[in-house]
């Protein structure tokens, strides 16, 4: 699927469930791989970021069963069941599977080579580097070690408390990985809080895990014990539909099942703050994680301000935040969000360009973006420049365009939507 057309549309109507939670999935297969036992995974997401994850595992002689689609078997061995990869580590275009595996590889004894695609290449990877090096892991790479391929030497590892200076959940699950191999405590401080799966999951495989005010630190030598993981569905790919259903005139739709977990629900604030009628019903509990079902209806929708701890709790979703952002009455403004230069693509100058595109009216900031609306949109040709969400963004905004909108690249949109154009298309 190298091109998606979208024509304008009304009256989005029904109800969808979307694919599983891309950082729990990737986290499923991880500790599944480390942890001692068997370990079944039910509504795992087959996109591809995950599907890079498996197969890096798999390279460490760890079996994993695919019995469908969604539903894999790990056989863990524990720490010491990973064994020296023969080839090198391909991560493809997930900053979660590079980023959580080297805290994983810091604590083996085993020489190990790591890299991914031209994104990967271009994205920060210092922030775990050093505080690896500071535990006492050799790694290597381009840069000083800044930048992919990376080579790692594990073993030996010592806890150290580490200032992490921005907020993140790969900072935070990287070390703790490395830390649970260590000798000693590990802590990890953060500005304000990320996504906090790796703490829950972990629990459910019977670590140890202390959080605290500003924090969160584990003690080394512990293992992790096989179990059952239910992922739910994401609420990163649910924001898109959720997005559609606001500005598509005469909409009103439900989704089913979508992760709640208060660390990732800063884009139901930010809708709501915004006038948009979603309506939240918790439903259970899956291995920790709030689940639930989210009823959202067409809105006239208002600009908003945002920034500080709110940003976390959305960051993925700002490029649709953005689209609702020129259907809103007045002016949005998103502040505190640098990091969006460092996600799959420069997410702040990407969206600005693919908005300006169809006609929307957004000025890029060093820390975000700020939109003035509303604003009817007129279709055209966009790209995904290989970014999932960007792919997903534009052809939210085309359903709301004059005339018919081109996104280029969307066979990007699998890394974490397989089904994307169908899901939608059902509505
Ligand atoms: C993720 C953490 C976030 C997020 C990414 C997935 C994770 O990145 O943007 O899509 O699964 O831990 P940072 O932790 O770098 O902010």
């Amino acid at each position: 699927m190298q091109r998606l057309q979208i024509e304008p549309r009304t009256n989005l109507k029904g109800t969808i469930r979307v694919p599983g939670d891309k950082s729990i999935s990737h986290r499923a297969v991880m500790f599944g791989a480390i942890a001692e036992g068997t370990t079944r995974v039910e509504g795992f997401l087959p996109g591809a970021d995950c599907l890079s994850t498996i197969d890096c595992f798999r390279k460490m002689g760890v079996p994993i069963t695919r019995k469908s689609d969604t539903s894999l078997v790990i056989e863990g061995g524990g720490w010491d069941g990973l064994q020296e990869p023969t080839e090198f580590l391909d991560v493809g275009n997930s900053g979660t599977t590079i980023r959580l595996m080297l805290g994983i590889l810091a604590g083996r004894s085993f020489y190990s080579a790591i890299a991914g695609d031209a994104s990967i290449a271009r994205r920060p990877m210092d922030r775990v580097i050093q505080p690896l090096r500071r535990m006492g892991a050799k790694v290597e790479g381009r840069s000083g070690g800044s930048f992919t391929p990376l080579g790692v030497r594990g073993g030996g590892l010592h806890g150290i408390e580490h200032q992490s200076p921005v907020a993140s959940a790969q900072v935070k699950s990287c070390l703790l990985l490395a830390g649970l191999q260590a000798k000693g405590i590990t802590q990890v401080k953060e500005p304000s809080l990320s996504r906090d799966h790796t703490e829950r999951m972990l629990r459910a495989f019977g670590v140890e895990v202390d959080s605290f005010a500003g924090g969160v630190s584990v003690r080394g030598g512990q293992t992790l014990t096989g179990g059952e993981v239910k992922v739910p569905g994401d609420i990163s790919s649910a924001a898109f539909p959720m997005a559609a259903a606001l500005i598509v005139p005469g909409s009103r739709i439900t989704i089913r099942d979508v992760g709640l977990n208060p660390t990732r629900t800063g884009i139901i604030d930010a809708f709501q703050a915004m006038g948009g009628q979603v309506e939240v019903t918790e439903t259970g509990e899956w291995c920790g994680e709030p689940v639930g079902d989210l009823t959202v209806h067409a809105s006239s929708l208002h600009g908003v301000e945002i920034g500080g701890e709110l940003i976390p709790r959305l960051i993925d979703e700002i490029p649709i935040l953005a689209v609702a952002a020129t259907q809103a009455q007045g002016r949005t403004v998103i502040r505190d969000a640098a990091e969006l230069k460092v996600k799959e693509t420069n997410r702040i100058a990407v969206t600005a360009a693919e908005l300006t595109k169809l006609g929307a009216h957004v000025e890029e900031t060093p820390d975000g973006l700020i939109i003035e609306g509303p604003v009817s949109l007129t279709g055209s040709l966009c790209d995904s420049h290989g970014d999932h969400r960007i792919g997903m963004a534009a052809a939210v905004a085309g359903l709301i365009a004059k005339g018919g909108t081109t996104v280029e690249n969307a066979s990007a949109i699998d890394v974490s939507f397989p089904g994307f154009a169908e899901t939608m298309g059902r509505l």
